[in-house]
């Protein structure tokens, strides 16, 4: 039996791809999800990857006592990669203290558990949202934290300080902070993906959708930003490339690997890309065309940010390798499964 990892939000979009990548490298997978923005069947797209059925309990992490129970259930648990939490900065807006409880009381819950029941570290999903709009570019992990722009931003933000300050004061255990840019992709077999409640927020699932023609027009919100097409840059990195960090991270940790009990990473491509290029790029990809149009800017949206991933490439020994047509196209392969299944 392989060492025993506990995926908070494993069935939602980047859990179970880093669900599959642990099982690949022979960890044993405790999955608890609520399922609130996901779907029990993810489970059984974990299983037709791998063929190995994770254990699976759906439970809301902000329940102390169930997860208290899920440990007692699962004896020897030695790390945890906590995904579970909301993310949607519009409705952040509007529901700030769903999103202040759901985020931070759920962590907050596994930290105090941890030492009950010897749990060896725990990897937290951060965003490069932490960043707002750098003053440097490519933005590296010494980048000062600037004032968030939404309820949600200020979660990721709080909660890596709640971790930081409880490894300060000497918690028995250890911590990595994993400050993500854009994840886009599926699995390459199309048996899991990015699968949005309603109509989607982000543009990958808005893109597919459109191109597949559930979606009339996508919407580029801004052509007058400040970059060579106007359009905003983001760091688009492939999910099965931050899945598999999330392995190297979980390593590092439970085998004591560092001399720090607490790191943050950066996982980006150290790539900006721009909207209008991303559109471009899905087209020669694929051969399908997005139809799509120049709208006014969306509030809040940063201008443009990319990562300098070279602290994770040199010290995590991680680097994303996939190219960015290879992960549309993966993206798309899903969108097309879902068709055929009669999903979407
Ligand atoms: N975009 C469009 N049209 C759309 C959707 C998005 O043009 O229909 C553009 C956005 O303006 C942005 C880029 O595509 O320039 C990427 O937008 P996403 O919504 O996919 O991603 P964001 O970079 O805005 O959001 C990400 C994470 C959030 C995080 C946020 C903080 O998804 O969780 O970064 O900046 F909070």
């Amino acid at each position: 039996m392989g060492k025993r990892i506990l995926i908070t939000g494993g069935a939602g979009y980047i859990g179970s791809h880093t669900a599959v990548e642990l099982q690949n490298a022979g960890y044993e997978v405790v999955i608890v999800d609520n399922l609130s923005n996901s779907n029990e069947n993810v489970i059984d797209g974990i299983t037709r990857i791998t063929g190995i059925r994770p254990a699976f309990e759906k439970l809301d992490c902000n329940d102390k006592e169930g997860m208290r129970a899920v440990f007692a259930k699962y004896p020897g648990i030695e790390g945890i990669i906590h995904f579970a939490a909301s993310k949607a900065v519009g409705e952040s807006v509007q529901k700030p203290l769903l999103y202040y409880r759901n985020n931070l009381v759920s962590l907050m819950n596994l930290l105090e558990l941890m030492p009950e029941f010897d749990v060896k570290g725990i990897v937290f999903s951060s965003s490069c949202t932490v960043y707002g709009q750098p003053d440097i570019l490519p933005v590296d992990e010494s980048a000062p934290i600037k004032p968030a722009l939404s309820p949600y931003g200020n979660t990721k933000q709080i909660c890596e300080e709640i971790v930081r300050d409880t490894i300060h004061a000497g918690a028995p255990f250890r911590a990595i902070l994993l400050r993500y840019f854009n994840p886009i992709g599926a699995h390459p077999s199309a048996e899991i993906g990015e699968l949005p409640l309603g109509v989607p927020q982000n543009l990958i699932p808005y893109l597919t959708q459109t191109a597949i023609g559930i979606r009339q027009e996508l919407s580029v919100f801004g052509n007058d930003y400040n970059t060579p097409d106007g359009s905003c840059i983001r760091d688009y990195i492939n999910v099965v490339d931050l899945a598999k960090a999330h392995v190297i991270a979980m390593g590092r940790m439970i085998e004591k690997k560092s001399e720090n009990n607490i790191e943050t990473f950066n996982l980006g491509t150290g790539r900006g890309v721009s909207v209008l290029e991303l559109i471009n790029s899905f087209e020669r990809a694929t051969g399908v065309k997005v139809p799509h149009k120049i709208v006014g800017r969306r509030e809040g949206d940063i201008e443009q940010v990319w990562a300098n991933p070279e602290y994770a490439n040199n010290v995590l020994g991680w680097k994303a390798v996939e190219t960015l047509d290879d992960t549309l196209a993966s993206a798309w392969k899903w969108q097309v499964r879902l068709r055929e299944k009669g999903i979407m």
